[in-house]
């Protein structure tokens, strides 16, 4: 037997409902980094289909294969820091784990590291040699075009496929930019060239994008929320929690409900006011509720019976939240020391708050 190597490099590679393709993707680095030691790390998202399972599988024979399985998150950004944090080999990558990306590239990505000719090595599809393939459709292009014109907006360097998922780069560095990420949504890579402090030098390795062939895309409209979400974050530098700002975002499209509700109720319907307005309340909280519970708190998502759970939870706290909103704004106004515009933001900023504070503690347990 031959003495095991330290791994000079370690791909880490996201998934979430992937089973199918993990054989595959081991073998094809197999291929691609004959000459190289390597070690490869899935990190799976809890997949129902068994992806973590065929990852262990496969790493019960095979020492290079390390699986992380993680429960109750969901995340592409945050499983590529957790895979790269795992890890003391000196170069790190992250390929997707679905084949799209061509691995094949890989020794250039990491020789192009250790000549020192750049800090991160992206594969890239907007240089020359490199195509979209027919991996996307017209309208993930177009997306991924708007996408790239607005990352390199706000980047310190030109990059010409910014929003590529594929890179490699030395764990140092890796680990010393680490703290500063955002580390939400689906672009880790855009995530790490806006924290890094300084502007990295960039080498974009062309390759073309594959088409995927078996399981599907995950990327949905909340990803995009995401996407905006992550540039509002450095824009704010990471000064207001990004769920925060989600979490006032959806309260404010729930004033927009409740007043929709109480139009229909009893402007134009048979309520009276006080109903009606108990009604809008009840609608505006359970949309609020369900939003929250589809974007603030995408990465905890409740489900099936914890739905309801924290469905009832979120009224009682939001129903403290409202109290205490009357009874500040009611104080301030009474000693006549604000207007009663001002006693009602502080009432309405003193509930966000509130009702941010604990729903993010008890409805939905990091
Ligand atoms: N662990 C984990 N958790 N993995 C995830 C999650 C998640 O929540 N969501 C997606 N993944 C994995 C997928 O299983 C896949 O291996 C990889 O991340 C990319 O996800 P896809 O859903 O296939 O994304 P895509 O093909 O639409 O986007 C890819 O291409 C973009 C370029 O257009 C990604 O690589 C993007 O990062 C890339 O920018
Ligand atoms: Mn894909």
């Amino acid at each position: 037997m031959t003495e095991p190597l330290t791994p000079r490099l370690a791909v880490v590679i996201p998934c979430y409902n992937e089973a199918a393709n993990v054989a595959p993707m081991v073998a094809k680095l197999d291929a691609a980094l004959a000459g190289i030691a390597w070690e490869a790390i899935f990190v799976d998202d809890n997949s129902p289909d068994g992806t973590a399972e065929r990852a262990k599988a496969i790493a019960a024979t095979d020492p290079r294969i390390r699986c992380i399985r993680r429960i109750g998150r969901r995340g592409l950004a945050s499983a590529c820091v957790e895979g790269m944090l795992s890890t003391a080999a000196p170069y790190v990558a992250v390929i997707d784990g679905d084949l799209q990306h061509d691995e094949t590239i890989l020794p250039r990505m990491l020789a192009a590291l250790e000549s020192g000719e750049a800090e991160i090595a992206i594969g890239s599809r907007n240089v020359e040699g490199g195509t979209k393939g027919e991996g996307l459709s017209p309208i993930r292009r177009m997306v991924s075009d708007g996408g790239a014109a607005l990352a390199n907006a706000v980047l310190p360097v030109r990059v010409a496929d910014p929003m590529s998922g594929f890179f490699a780069m030395p764990r140092a560095l890796f680990d010393s930019i680490a703290p500063n990420l955002t580390a939400t949504g689906f672009k880790i890579l855009l995530d790490i060239l806006l924290s890094a402090g300084r502007p990295l030098r960039v080498a974009e390795i062309p390759y073309t994008f594959r088409s995927r062939e078996a399981g599907e895309s995950k990327l949905d409209a909340t990803v995009l929320l995401e996407f905006a979400g992550l540039l509002a974050d450095k824009a704010l530098g990471g000064m207001v929690p990004l769920r925060f700002l989600a979490f006032a975002l959806v309260g404010g499209v729930g004033v927009l409900v409740h007043l929709a509700a109480l139009g229909l109720l009893h402007g134009l319907g048979p309520l009276g006011f006080d109903a009606a307005q108990w009604s809008a309340t009840f609608v505006a909280m359970t949309a609020n509720f369900l939003l929250n519970n589809r974007i603030t708190y995408r990465d905890r998502r409740l489900r099936g019976p914890a739905l309801l759970r924290g469905l009832v939870l979120f009224y009682l706290v939001c129903g403290i939240g409202a109290v205490a909103n009357v009874g500040i704004a009611g104080l301030l106004l009474r000693d006549g020391v604000v207007s009663w515009g001002l006693a009602g933001t502080a009432g309405a900023l003193l509930t966000v708050v509130w009702n941010y504070a604990v729903s993010s503690t008890l409805v939905w347990r990091p």
